[in-house]
């Protein structure tokens, strides 16, 4: 099939794009960062994900695959799937008109026939006010939400192996939907919209509520001078109903504080768990600053992040708590030095430097690169990549 990914040099668009194409379709991302079409065109990813520069290649060499900031590349296709970002704004808002201002911005290249999949998290609504919108403007428009669930860095394995959400209207919409996804062979839910709408924000919420569990488990052990890893290992060894609890860490990133708090915002601002959840994770810098104090006096010390990427391996520094805690720092110590294998930022030194010159370290990112590095001054590691424990 045709198909333009509206979105698509972005985290989620661009992989989706290279398996669609690698799937036997023709594809276009279609994207308005004019910049980001032109590195991936010249056959440059824009981030790191794990396998996405030889898929790119080989779909730019087949013709199978394109880019475009022109949005007449949309009239052509008969599947578009929609990816823009969906960020919450500076009072923790979501935008629920997005989406639609997106697809209004371009009505003119949308015509009867076509098959409209939103894949953007959403606010809950937004999908029956799409299918509304068309209506009104292009009948014959078919209209479906399916949530991306990928993790950063895994995409091209795991779009090709969750199971897909698919949430539509009508029995005709939803056996459409699910025969552009039997394409590259993953199992469809089918659900209504709403259904999937909900399930994708629990999702997220789900995974943010659970670090935030074991991130105030972390702190209520230290606070008693208890390894929490110790405690962890010890509930988890050969118990399975406690086998997914997480260890302590940074969590952050674009989605899961964002939908927890498009959550929050669905809910009338009563959803206390989500509110708890996000004051926990995002207070962790503090608390790390506050035990750190209570044994050093950092006005006279230079303190170095290790990791500036929201979570291992990865390059996205989007909504990293490595910058919180950076900015926290800069406020109280002599000087803040920060490095990261992956992430592009000319505040960042290379990690010998940090290594060097700093009187103490924080692994704030649990990248591989660090796994197994000896230091000469003390390390707070949440992340246990030491092996020395996590009780700072
Ligand atoms: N990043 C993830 O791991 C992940 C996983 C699952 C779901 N999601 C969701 O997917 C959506 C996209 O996230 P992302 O991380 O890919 O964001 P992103 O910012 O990396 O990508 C969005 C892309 O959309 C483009 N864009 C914005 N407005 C546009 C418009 N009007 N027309 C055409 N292109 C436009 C941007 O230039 C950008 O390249 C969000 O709703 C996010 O919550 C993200």
């Amino acid at each position: 099939m045709d198909v333009v990914v509206i979105g698509g040099a972005g985290h989620v668009g661009l992989p989706l794009g290279l398996v669609l194409a690698d799937h036997g379709h023709r594809v276009v991302a279609y994207d308005t960062d004019a910049g980001a079409v032109e590195r991936v065109l010249g056959g440059s990813m824009p981030f790191l994900e794990d396998g996405a520069p030889d898929l790119l290649a080989e779909v730019l060499l087949s013709g199978a695959f394109s880019a475009s900031s022109d949005p007449a590349v949309v009239s052509d296709a008969e599947v578009v799937v929609v990816v823009i970002g969906t960020p919450v704004d500076e009072h923790l808002n979501p935008d629920p008109s997005a989406v639609l201002v997106a697809l209004a911005e371009i009505s003119d290249r949308f015509r009867a026939g076509q098959l409209v999949i939103l894949r953007s998290t959403v606010f809950p609504g937004v999908t029956r006010r799409v299918e509304a919108w068309f209506a009104d403007n292009h009948p014959g428009v078919d209209v479906a939400f399916c949530p991306e669930r990928i993790a950063e860095g895994f995409a091209l394995t795991e779009i090709v192996s969750l199971p897909q959400l698919v949430g539509a209207r009508t029995a005709e919409v939803s056996d459409r939907v699910v025969a552009f996804f039997d394409t590259f062979g993953v199992e469809s839910i089918r659900v209504l919209p709403e259904e999937a709408e909900l399930a994708k924000l629990f999702t997220n919420t789900w995974r943010y509520v659970k670090f935030a569990a074991a991130n105030q488990f972390w702190m209520m052990a230290n606070e008693f001078g208890v390894d929490f890893e110790r405690v962890r290992s010890a509930i988890t060894t050969d118990y399975p109903r406690a086998a997914d609890m997480p260890g302590a860490g940074f969590a952050a990133g674009p989605c899961l504080f964002k939908d927890t708090m498009q959550l929050a915002a669905f809910s009338d601002n009563s959803f206390a768990l989500g509110h708890a959840a996000m004051m926990v994770n995002e207070g962790l810098p503090l608390y790390l600053i506050k035990r750190i104090e209570a044994s050093h006096d950092l006005s006279g010390m230079t303190v170095g992040i290790l990791g500036m990427a929201f979570k291992g391996d990865i390059d996205d520094s989007r909504s990293s708590l490595s910058y919180k805690l950076r900015k926290l720092l800069l406020f109280r110590a002599r000087e803040v030095l920060c490095t990261d294998p992956h992430v592009v930022d000319e505040r960042l030194v290379p990690l010998e430097k940090v290594l060097d010159e700093s009187d103490l370290v924080v692994i704030a990112t649990p990248h591989t690169a660090y796994r197994g590095l000896e230091f000469r001054q003390p390390v707070v590691d949440l992340w246990n990549l030491t092996g020395g424990g996590v009780l700072i």
